[in-house]
């Protein structure tokens, strides 16, 4: 045994061939059970993937690099959890591409910011922070009330997201670019029974003041008033959680 071990010290090649060998076994161990699991996210009851305008509002969160001072995911810290929330899960951000984890926290996380606020309140810190908060270091971002969004390709939107593994259905799809004004307040004969059938717990409502206008405020606004509100943390049994 150990002559064995001093002809495999002593040769370089072999000791190469022989642990990439070793290390190729250790990392099958690793991989191939995960092949037999269908995913490694667990599911949990409320996740649906973004109503078009909130994908549109998403969009316009990446454009303007919201994320290079925010994250959006609460980590498991005492801290954390009593300021923010429930701590993220996998599954909330499962259609997300890409996700917005983020480490950078210049503002606070965003997980968790659907329904803290009012859409006015919104609008108007996005308009000017330091009119709400005269502290803030947060620039301002008063054109995106006076930006038209533009959402004729939405269903295109939905369609690279469904490429990606987002189940938007093929009405969801075809409907993309009603829904947006839908969901804006910008259909009022329209039916947002039929959206919310389609997006439970989409949050319907003229967000900018101006319902014949479909803003890029609008669309921020209706993404930032869903972030971590779809998940019903009081119905989750914590040990179900647990890894
Ligand atoms: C230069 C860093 C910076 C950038 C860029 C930035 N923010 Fe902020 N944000 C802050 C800071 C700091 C605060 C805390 C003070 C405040 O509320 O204004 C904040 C607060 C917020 C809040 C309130 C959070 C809470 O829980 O009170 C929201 C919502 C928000 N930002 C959204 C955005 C969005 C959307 C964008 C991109 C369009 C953005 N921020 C870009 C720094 C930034």
């Amino acid at each position: 045994m150990k002559l064995s071990h001093a002809i495999i010290e002593k040769n370089v090649l072999l000791l190469a061939v022989l642990s990439l060998i070793t290390v190729s076994i250790g990392g099958l161990v690793q991989i191939v059970p995960l092949f037999t699991i269908e995913t490694t996210i667990e599911r949990v009851e409320g996740m649906r993937p973004y109503t078009p305008l909130e994908l549109a509002g998403r969009n316009i969160y990446i454009r303007e690099g919201c994320y290079t001072c925010h994250s959006q995911q609460v980590r498991t810290f005492r801290d954390e959890v009593e300021r923010y929330g429930h701590y993220s899960l996998a599954a909330e951000s499962m259609y997300d591409h890409p996700f917005q984890w983020g480490s950078k926290r210049t503002g606070p996380d965003l997980a968790r910011v659907g329904g803290k606020y009012s859409n006015d309140w919104h609008v108007a810190h996005m308009i000017n922070p330091r009119a709400l908060v005269p502290e803030s270091i947060m620039p301002g971002y008063p054109f995106l009330a006076r930006k038209a969004l533009r959402f004729d390709d939405m269903g295109a939107h939905l369609k690279a997201n469904r490429a990606v593994g987002v189940p938007y259905t093929d009405e969801q799809i075809e409907q993309a670019v009603l829904d947006v004004r839908l969901q804006a307040g910008a259909l009022p004969d329209g039916d947002t029974e039929a959206l919310l059938a389609r997006y439970p717990k989409a949050v319907l409502g003229d967000f900018d003041g101006d319902p014949n206008f479909v803003s890029e405020m609008d669309a921020l606004v209706a993404y930032l008033q869903v972030l971590g509100t779809l998940v019903d943390f009081s119905n989750l049994n914590p040990e179900d959680l647990k890894q």
